[in-house]
């Protein structure tokens, strides 16, 4: 027995030493981890349990024999998080640069089947050269693999992705299909045909770092959902997220044990500007309202029109989507419609209730915005908001004006509580050009036409520039103080905890994509 156990420890041995103690080293050098240390860190210490440490490939092409190195280049297996199942998959640059062969392909679905079929998060950290050229259309059949299992776990268990190297080429759309993509800065890249092939093709030349680096994808193209500035803190962020998150589509996120108490938070009275134009930081609104510094933005650098996030709320964690005057007045455009729609539906997927903070002038006019197809991403975010069926609050701080406002979680679309400080003005359009269209008449045949747009001006703002007339009609529910805010929507969202809807029978739906 001895002397087998002990070839069963030499076989482990070289397993854990992936492509070697320089290839090691290589990979330290770039200010990288290796595959097994970025587990080690991420799970709970003593909690992995690798599984297939001993694969290896199949291929004899191009004296691939000879590169023959246990585990094939991916790190396999499960463990906890913070307490919590997970299953992990980490791809080991130092052998054949992670390149994904036929076996590193089922070594990764095999996990994918087990997170599945257990109903547990899978999160992925991606460091690879892509498919292994030697194997041809055997490892593009693993990539594809991948992908179909990504999409049979879409909406049934949360799937993270950290990219922590390269991901080029196909391999790009595992974590794109994946709930939420973080990106170390400055080591990993993403993207469809690297420089070189830009430059045969269109002649462009763009570094890598340009073409598809962490800060390209989280500020320009909306890929990542975050970056981090290191290996470590992409692995907490992923540790963060997931406390926020249920292990899957039947259970709900853990509710932090909570005990309500006045919850008056007096800071939130005096952050919406009396002038109607002037601008504030919604994100003052959103940390007046939370449990203390809970708030994980997604998304933060892109569409900053638009806000969205996890926080919680006296213990329950909730999504939050809020226009943020800030940038652009908060106009819903193509980017934060997209922006908000996907994080609107994977809340709903994962029975996050959505609470909704709404300052918006309504949709962004133009024929930049309009040649882009802002009808059909706008519809995303109505069509996002309509299905959802978690529990679902809206706060209206300030405008809610034209579409935007039936868009932005209004009753008529589903909403189960709809609040308006009294601040709020829920109207077509601002009173200035309501005047303007209404009036026209009057204001050019008067004698001084100005003093007549400013006096209708006026006469539409005392009407509709106030939240009485929606609270009439029951389309707001309360005008609640500011100061309240937090003590209201700790209630309702408590009332609301056992919401369920029936849909109608379909095979799905058809989203505006
Ligand atoms: C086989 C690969 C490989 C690959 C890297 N290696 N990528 N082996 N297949 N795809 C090997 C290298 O030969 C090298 O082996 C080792 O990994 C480390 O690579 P280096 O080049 O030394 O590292 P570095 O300088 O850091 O450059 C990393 C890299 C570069 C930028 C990723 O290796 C590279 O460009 N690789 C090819 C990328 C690529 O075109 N992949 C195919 C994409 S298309 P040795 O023995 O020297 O250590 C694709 C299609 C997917 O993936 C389709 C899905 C639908």
């Amino acid at each position: 027995m001895e002397s087998k156990i002990k070839i069963l420890n030499e076989k482990l041995a070289q397993a854990y030493l992936g492509g070697g103690q320089d290839k090691i080293e290589k990979q330290h050098q770039k200010k990288k981890l290796t595959a097994r240390e970025r587990l080690m860190y991420l799970l709970d210490e003593g909690s992995f349990e690798e599984i297939g440490a001993l694969v290896t490939h199949r291929t004899t092409d191009f004296n691939m024999e000879n590169q023959i190195f246990y585990g094939d280049g991916v790190v396999t297996g499960y463990g906890t998080v913070n307490g919590r199942l997970s299953y992990v998959f980490a791809q080991d640059f130092t052998v054949i640069g992670g390149s994904l062969s036929e076996t590193n392909a089922e070594k990764i679905c095999k996990i994918m089947d087990l997170a599945l079929k257990v109903g547990a998060p899978i999160i992925g950290l991606n460091d690879s050269g892509g498919a292994r050229i030697q194997e041809g259309v055997r490892s593009l059949g693993g990539y594809a693999d991948i992908f179909y299992k990504n999409v049979q776990s879409s909406g049934v268990i949360p799937q993270l992705s950290a990219i922590m190297g390269p991901c080029a080429g196909g391999a790009v759309y595992s974590p794109a299909m994946t709930d939420f993509t973080i990106m170390v800065e400055n080591t990993s890249y993403m993207f469809v045909t690297g420089p070189n092939v830009v430059k045969t093709v269109t002649n462009e030349q763009v570094t890598s770092e340009e073409l598809g680096g962490a800060s390209t994808h989280a500020t320009k193209s909306g890929v990542a959902h975050k970056t981090a500035s290191n290996d470590i803190a992409c692995l907490d962020d992923i540790k963060k997220l997931l406390s926020y998150l249920p292990q899957n589509n039947k259970e709900t996120p853990a509710l932090i044990p909570f005990k309500l108490q006045d919850e008056i938070r007096d800071e939130l009275s005096n952050i919406v500007p009396l002038d109607a134009n002037k601008p504030y930081d919604m994100h003052k609104v959103v940390s007046g309202i939370i449990d203390v510094d809970s708030f994980y933005e997604i998304h933060k650098d892109y569409a900053e029109n638009i806000i969205v996030g996890f926080a919680r709320l006296g213990g329950r964690s909730i999504g939050i989507v809020a226009n943020q005057p800030q940038f652009l007045a908060g106009v819903l455009d193509v980017n934060s419609s997209k922006k908000a729609a996907r994080f609107v539906r994977f809340c709903d997927a994962f029975n996050i209730p959505l609470l909704v903070l709404e300052d918006v002038p309504g949709f962004l006019p133009g024929t930049d915005q309009e040649w882009n197809g802002i009808i059909v991403h706008g519809a995303k975010l109505l069509y996002a908001f309509s299905e959802a069926t978690v529990p679902r609050v809206t706060v209206i701080t300030r405008k809610a004006y034209g579409g935007a406002y039936d868009v932005m979680n209004s009753k008529h679309i589903g909403a189960d509580m709809n609040f308006a400080w009294p601040s709020a003005e829920i109207a077509v359009m601002g009173a200035k050009g309501a005047a303007e269209i209404i009036f026209k008449r009057e204001i050019k045949s008067a004698e001084n036409p100005e003093a007549k747009w400013k006096e209708k001006e006026a006469e539409y703002a005392s009407h509709f520039a106030n939240p009485f007339s929606a609270t009439q009609r029951g389309f707001i529910d309360e005008v609640i103080l500011p100061k309240e805010t937090r003590r209201k929507l700790i209630k309702a969202f408590s009332m609301l905890e056992n919401k369920e809807v029936t849909k109608p029978d379909r095979k799905h739906g058809n989203i505006p994509l």
